[in-house]
């Protein structure tokens, strides 16, 4: 099935395959599942992550953690005009249904990539992301170790929590690190708290919508 996405730089139409619906490793997060499903929100996410990205110089070397199939760049490509773009994802479907045309894909998983390229932006779009996994989830926090001592000047997170901390089990987590009650008023302060004592950055932007929130964070 064909499906055009309506996105900030002008439609764009890409060809789902019929696994799509739902086969194979299609399903859930991956991005084939929601551009056929839910492509209003496959949409909103790509305008937001666009306009986060929006006020960046151009001409950027971009490393892209969980590149999926490129809806990231094809989305944002005339907006940031990227000099490089290295995207790595897992999944062979990925790679074989990949949309985009700048980027150089590398199929493979993100925490065994032992050479990340230099980069001045680094995207995790990752599917899954919360505040918590970044100090519960030893992989998780060793990636973040690795991507900081790369030192790309800016830095995006794609991250869930805010969706989640309505439900009242979340709570304790966020009490004993940070000794306050999370709220999606304060998720983002508490975001950049972690991430300044941590690694050395500090939100600058963020944007809400189409299923996560995105932060962007600059070198401190
Ligand atoms: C939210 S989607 C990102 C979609 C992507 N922005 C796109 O344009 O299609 C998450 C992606 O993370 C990938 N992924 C999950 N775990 C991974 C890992 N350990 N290493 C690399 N990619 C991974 C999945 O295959 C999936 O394509």
């Amino acid at each position: 099935m064909k499906v055009t996405l309506n996105l900030p730089n002008g439609p764009l139409t890409l060809e789902v395959p019929d696994a799509g619906a739902g086969k194979g490793t299609i399903k859930g997060g991956h991005p084939l599942y929601y551009v056929a499903k839910q492509p209003r929100a496959t949409e909103n996410y790509l305008t937001q992550i666009n306009s986060l990205l929006e006020d960046l110089p151009k001409g950027l070397d971009v490393f892209e953690l969980c590149g999926g199939i490129g809806l990231v760049p094809a989305a944002v490509w005339d907006t940031i005009m990227p000099s490089s773009w290295t995207s790595v994802d897992i999944d062979p479907d990925c790679r074989k249904n990949y949309i985009a045309h700048g980027p150089h894909f590398v199929l493979g998983d993100m925490y065994e990539v032992r050479n990340f390229p230099k980069a001045d932006l680094v995207i995790c779009d990752f599917p899954n992301n919360t505040l918590p996994k970044m100090w519960r989830e030893p992989k998780r926090a060793e990636l973040f170790r690795k991507i900081a001592t790369m030192k790309p000047r800016w830095w995006e997170v794609t991250d869930v929590g805010y969706y989640w901390i309505h439900l009242a089990n979340h709570w304790p987590i966020y009490q004993e690190k940070f000794g306050v009650q999370v709220t999606r008023q304060n998720y983002a302060n508490l975001f950049d708290c972690f991430m300044r004592d941590n690694y050395g950055y500090k939100v600058t932007k963020m944007t809400v919508g189409g299923g996560a929130q995105y932060f962007l964070m600059e070198a401190v």
